[in-house]
């Protein structure tokens, strides 16, 4: 558990904190000024609520600090929630942004010929093993995962395999490429995710945030 009283927000980095800034904005709750400053290397930053500090760090690493309780809650895309599978992690809310999917793609040149029901082995790209694993376990498919931490999509065209599971929300990346999408694995969005533990002994505090998160949301949606 963290090491005060202080509660801790984990958030990732890059293209979904530009979608959870205004959030937490209309959530009231504001980082210290150095958290916008992208020369500073500070990690852990101070808000305007003197019990609640954030981290910035990478977006499968929130879900390794909220499931060890070294922050009791983070925003997390159920890709790396379903990729981990932390029994120690509740998501008790749906965030509603980092909208994309995880799906299985191909050289364009492979889909005419290629019938993925034939399938009784695959090789894939992906950053995902885990969760591709059970994927095409589930239709009884085994699937040899190469694990790569980013540019999945250069891995058919360098012959390291040919097919990637990987996030699509433009589609722009496999297109530039030469990939089609050819089998939807999940619809993702980011959830609020809760260290379960905290969620018991520090109940009064953890329900004050999450309704903070819940009011914000449900009034975006209305
Ligand atoms: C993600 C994902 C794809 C791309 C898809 O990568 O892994 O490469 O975005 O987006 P598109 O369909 O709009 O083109 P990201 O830019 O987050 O970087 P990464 O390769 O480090 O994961």
């Amino acid at each position: 558990m963290a090491d005060t009283d202080t509660f801790v927000l984990a958030l990732p980095k890059g293209r979904i904190l530009r979608e959870v800034m205004p959030l937490l904005r209309r959530a009231g709750i504001e980082p210290e000024p150095a958290f916008h400053d992208d020369s500073a290397r500070q990690l852990r930053f101070r808000t305007n609520h003197a019990d609640l500090d954030i981290i910035r760090v990478r977006s499968f690493d929130v879900a390794t600090f909220v499931a060890f309780g070294a922050a009791h809650l983070g925003v997390a895309g159920n890709d790396v929630l379903m990729e981990f599978d932390y029994p120690e992690i509740y998501t008790p809310l749906d965030l509603d942004i980092g909208h994309c999917r995880l799906s299985v793609a191909e050289p364009r040149e492979l889909v005419e010929t290629d019938d993925p029901a034939t399938w009784s082995h695959v090789r894939v790209a992906t950053k995902y093993p885990s969760l591709t694993r059970r994927h095409f376990a589930r239709r009884g498919v085994q699937a040899e995962c190469i694990k790569l931490n980013g540019a999945m999509e250069l891995a058919p065209k360098m012959g390291l395999c040919r097919r990637i599971v990987d996030l699509v929300s433009s589609g722009e990346t496999l297109r530039a490429n030469g990939l089609v999408e050819i089998e939807p694995i999940a619809d993702i969005t980011s959830r609020l995710a809760v260290n379960r533990t905290a969620w018991k002994t520090r109940a009064r505090e953890m329900a004050g945030w999450i309704e903070r998160f819940r009011e914000v949301v449900h009034a975006q949606a209305a």
